[in-house]
């Protein structure tokens, strides 16, 4: 059986903890409760190779925003900053309707665990999402179902909703195939996202 590299299992035990204390909804519980489920067996290894993108000098001083929120969020930000010189980043595959001007250049997605990710697995995804400040990511929906963790300011919007900002250690959940979006004002954004039934990458 695989075994899990530590600092990427401090990782999840600090997201798990940090959702742990929200005020999810059922459907997001259940999701998690079917993910963490699941990732209770390590996955294999995935393939070693690591890049960044102009976009990442962006991340140092998000994470900083993010340990000056609270020790839980603290604590994910420094297990973040241990993998992620392992970490893949690489923008989205396609775009969509409403992304800003600045958003090829302006973002970039990395898979922790997943198609690709540091545990190559198939049947789900947990990675983060960065965007610079100003930067309007497109419409997009996906087939699995997903909850965020925020880590930064940011908003955003799915299905029939409005703008709105969970705000640094607030969560949302994407139903299965619901359009979301999300948006950077003058701080950059900075998320992580889980999905279930994940088929295939990039799926952010
Ligand atoms: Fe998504």
């Amino acid at each position: 059986m695989p075994t899990r590299n530590a600092a990427l299992q401090d990782l999840l035990l600090s997201v798990q903890e940090a959702l742990a204390d929200r005020p999810l909804g059922p459907e997001a519980a259940a999701a998690i409760d079917k993910i963490y489920g699941a990732l209770a067996a390590p996955g294999p290894s995935g393939p070693s190779k690591a890049r960044r993108l102009p976009v990442c000098a962006h991340l140092p001083g998000a994470l900083q925003t993010a340990r000056a929120h609270s020790a839980p969020i603290a604590r994910i930000a420094d297990a973040f900053a241990a993998i992620e010189p392992s970490l893949f980043w690489a923008p989205r595959a396609a775009g969509g309707l409403h992304a800003s001007a600045s958003w090829a250049e302006g973002h970039a997605n990395a898979t922790i665990i997943g198609p690709g990710g540091l545990e190559d697995r198939a049947d789900l995804l947990v990675g983060v999402s960065l965007l610079a400040p100003h930067v309007r990511y497109p419409d997009h929906n996906h087939g699995p179902e997903e909850v965020y963790l925020v880590l930064s300011p940011g908003r955003f919007q799915h299905g029939a909703s409005g703008w709105f900002e969970p705000g640094i250690g607030g969560t949302l959940y994407n139903e299965p195939s619901i359009k979301h979006a999300m948006a950077s004002d003058d701080a950059p954004l900075f998320a992580l996202w889980c999905l279930w039934a994940a088929t295939d990458g990039s799926r952010a």
